[in-house]
């Protein structure tokens, strides 16, 4: 059965443009959606006293109201409710209040089809999973959890820069989360409906890192069998983001810079340059300006990826945000691996003790580790020590087979469908280690 045919309660469209009005609703039409279109926020008000509304598509600016307040009524009415926003612009204080309110996704104008009909399918499919949970604090995959100050201020830096063509230069420490804000300026830009390329500076060897990014022709070199597009030029007009930045050899420095300044890429081999259009993101777990201090990074390129600055703060620095990461994980992998694990208050609260080495990425595996083997299913204080311990590098590679471990190990292996890597990664050891102990416990 498709999404259509579980989901048959009405849409209701909020939209004063009567052309975007028509569009909208003759498109959800022809997609077998039922939509109810209204033109004002009174009507749309009076339809949301009537009953509550699973989805809610809203202008944002209409008359007197606008698409916030519809929002703000919208789930006061049924928090379940799914709202997604258009916005012809966004300013820090839509994205501030829509974000503070729990707005489903926002579309900026205009838009594809596709890109509402695709907004649309999510919102109804996180609909679905929430139906059978009791608490529905559900939020999609994408969002950035945290209501600290330091990260209201990076989502104010942010909602100002997206929509902007500025580079970008993300910093902070491993598992901050740069990657996804990295998404996010790209999601809430006038590129959203083109590609977002993530390039791993540091995993990729130096020589082949230029043909990677500006792409070769056949011959170039040993083992170039055909022309291969680069990924500044097949990412045109979307984003390339460039992580790890500061892992760069200075040769390859000086071809990074020919290209910010002129951006135009001259694939290995060939004589010609393209220009392209393209917006760079960059970001390191390194002080790039120490790096520049030490003339390990070019000064002038420092300059031109660091047009923006977003410095994201350790988790240790927001431990406010440690309690709604901890319930976000917790709901998603109690989902994942049909589990009805609960947190406890003496749990939270030594989550929020912790100085969190690894940020959100040590907390997210964490919890999707204690999500499964956490004892009847209950994240409570002495859980999260324990979790915490075994986490923790052990000595000889923690040879010692206890019973609960290997009790442990089956758990994971169980709840991962046999995937080892994915096991090893939630036990907190490496793979090798993972074979090493199978191996034995098959003795
Ligand atoms: N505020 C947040 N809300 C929800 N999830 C988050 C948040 N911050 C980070 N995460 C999650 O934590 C994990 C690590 O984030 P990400 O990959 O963006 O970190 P990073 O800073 O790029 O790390 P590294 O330097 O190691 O590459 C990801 O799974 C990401 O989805
Ligand atoms: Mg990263």
């Amino acid at each position: 059965m498709n999404e259509q045919g579980t989901f048959t309660d009405p849409i209701l469209v909020v939209e004063d443009d009567a052309g975007v009005r028509a569009t909208v609703v003759t498109f959800l039409e022809l997609e077998g959606y039922q939509v109810e279109a209204v033109t004002n926020t009174r009507d749309a008000m009076d339809r949301i006293a009537a009953r509550p509304w699973p989805l809610v598509i809203s202008d944002i600016y209409i008359d007197d109201r606008t698409g916030l307040d519809v929002l703000v009524a919208a789930k006061d009415r049924d928090p379940n409710c799914c709202v997604i926003l258009m916005t012809a612009r966004g300013t820090v204080e839509t994205v501030m209040t829509a974000t503070r309110h729990g707005a489903f996704d926002y579309l900026a104008k205009p838009f594809e089809l596709d890109t509402l009909l695709e907004a649309v399918k999510r919102a109804i499919q996180s609909r679905v999973a929430a139906d059978d949970e009791v608490e529905a604090e559900e939020l999609p995959e994408s969002e950035m959890i945290g209501h600290s100050k330091g990260m209201i201020e990076i989502y104010k830096t942010v909602s100002l820069v997206a929509p902007t063509d500025a580079s970008v230069l993300i910093e902070g420490e491993t598992g901050t989360g740069k990657e996804l804000i990295a998404r996010m300026i790209h999601r809430f830009s006038k590129r959203s409906t083109h590609p977002f390329v993530p390039v791993d500076c540091g995993a990729i060897p130096a020589q082949l890192l230029e043909s990677e990014l500006f792409g070769a022709m056949k011959g170039a070199f040993t083992g170039a069998d055909r022309d291969r597009t680069g990924v500044l030029e097949s990412a045109n007009k979307g984003t390339v983001f460039l992580d790890e930045i500061g892992e760069i050899d200075p040769a390859f420095q000086v071809k990074l810079l020919r290209f910010m300044q002129e951006r135009e890429v001259r694939p290995v081999g060939s004589s010609r340059e393209k220009k392209v259009d393209v917006r760079v993101v960059a970001a390191t777990n390194r002080n790039l300006q120490k790096m520049v201090e030490e003339g390990k990074f070019r000064e002038d390129l420092w300059f031109r990826m660091n047009v923006v600055r977003i410095e994201l703060p350790p988790l240790r620095e927001r431990r406010g945000d440690v309690v709604h990461l901890a319930h976000f994980f917790n709901t998603k992998y109690n989902e994942r691996y049909n589990r009805n694990t609960k947190m406890t208050e003496s749990g939270l609260k030594a989550l929020s003790d912790f100085t969190w080495p690894g940020n959100v990425r040590q907390l997210q595996h964490l919890i999707e580790r204690l999500t499964i083997l956490a004892p009847n299913e209950r994240i409570d204080a002495e859980a999260v020590h324990d979790a915490i311990a075994a986490m923790e590098p052990k000595d000889g590679g923690g040879e010692t087979l206890a019973e609960t471990e290997m009790d442990q190990i089956r758990r994971v292996l169980a709840a991962t469908g046999g995937n080892k890597s994915r096991a090893a990664a939630i036990l907190g050891i490496e793979r090798k280690t993972l074979y090493r102990k199978l191996e034995r416990m098959k003795l």
